[in-house]
């Protein structure tokens, strides 16, 4: 088998509208909501970065460009908590931009998650990719990408991340069908955009983060409508299986879809209680701030 080209490139589809976390989103793009004291789509690229990605393609509509400002260098801020001798506060941030390349493409409309991804194609280029959906936040060890890195360098095609999900649930994900390989990867056999729970063919549903070859472009481009009226990225994956094998690697780890409001309350939680000094606070009696 030949050894598969590295990855060096990760699409953060961002140009949805957020719907079901209004009003929040009515003006603030949904990645930019604060998961503790990070917004979301920060978590995602720095789980790209920990897994050796250092270009980030940004798909973004018009009326988003404040993601992007969120990355852009920072001067007058770094200046006044120079001052104050409080540099630390955007450390972390500072950090994570200087090691990669922020690119973005448009997405003018939201046609669906398909289109996003074939927005991209102009950044891309010819080489393999993964994708991020960064409203799926996930806290692994070693991180999700790194884990679907490990199961691309085993076989030879696009790697899903998928988890199992209850049975009444599937309608909100793409599920496949596959044949276990062990180890948690499965060669997928069939994909299904959110099928009712009768006709889903398992319970393993794709989560937001793909590993995909750039032969997956033609594929959706050649993809029309399908649920909810949008070009389906999983539809444009059905098409590409009939070419060439894909395969779907379990998740080891939490996820949280904070793309919804119990999921972000739950990421919030989640992290608030792993962090190392906010963590306390949770145990606290609500309304009353502790004596120093
Ligand atoms: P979602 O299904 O979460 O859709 O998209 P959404 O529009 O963001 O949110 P709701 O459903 O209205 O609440 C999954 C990911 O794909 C991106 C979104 O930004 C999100 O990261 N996406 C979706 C696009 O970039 N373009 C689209 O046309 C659709």
């Amino acid at each position: 088998m030949p050894t598969p080209r590295p990855i060096r490139k990760a699409v953060f589809p961002a140009a949805g509208l957020g719907t079901r976390i209004l009003p929040a989103t009515a003006v603030l793009p949904k990645e930019l909501l604060p998961i503790v004291d990070k917004p979301i789509i920060q978590y995602g690229v720095e789980e790209a970065a920990a897994a050796g990605m250092s270009q980030i393609v940004l798909v973004n509509s018009p009326g988003k460009r404040i993601l992007e400002d969120h990355f852009a260098p920072h001067p007058a801020l770094d200046a006044v908590l120079a001052r104050r001798g409080k540099s630390v506060l955007l450390a972390g941030l500072r950090d994570l931009t200087a090691g990669i390349e922020l690119s973005t493409a448009c997405q003018a409309e939201p046609l669906g998650l398909g289109h996003a991804v074939l927005v991209s194609r102009e950044r891309v280029g010819d080489e393999p990719f993964a994708v991020v959906l960064s409203d799926d936040v996930i806290d692994a060890d070693p991180p999700a990408l790194r884990q679907m890195l490990a199961a691309y360098a085993e076989v030879d095609g696009p790697v899903l991340l998928v988890e199992r999900v209850p049975r009444e649930a599937v309608g909100r994900y793409g599920v496949i069908a596959g044949d276990p390989l062990g180890g948690g990867v499965h060669r997928v056999t069939d994909l299904v955009e959110k099928p009712a729970p009768e006709d889903a063919p398992s319970d393993l549903a794709i989560i937001g983060r793909y590993l995909l070859t750039p032969d997956v472009y033609p594929a959706l481009e050649q993809t029309g409508k399908g649920q909810g009226g949008e070009i389906q990225l999983t539809d444009g994956l059905r098409r590409l299986l009939a070419q060439r094998p894909i395969f779907a690697v379990e998740l080891d780890g939490v996820r949280h879809d904070a793309g919804n409001k119990p999921g972000y309350l739950r990421a919030i939680l989640h992290f608030a209680r792993k962090h190392p000094e906010l963590g306390a606070v949770l145990a606290e009696p609500p309304g009353r701030e502790p004596a120093p």
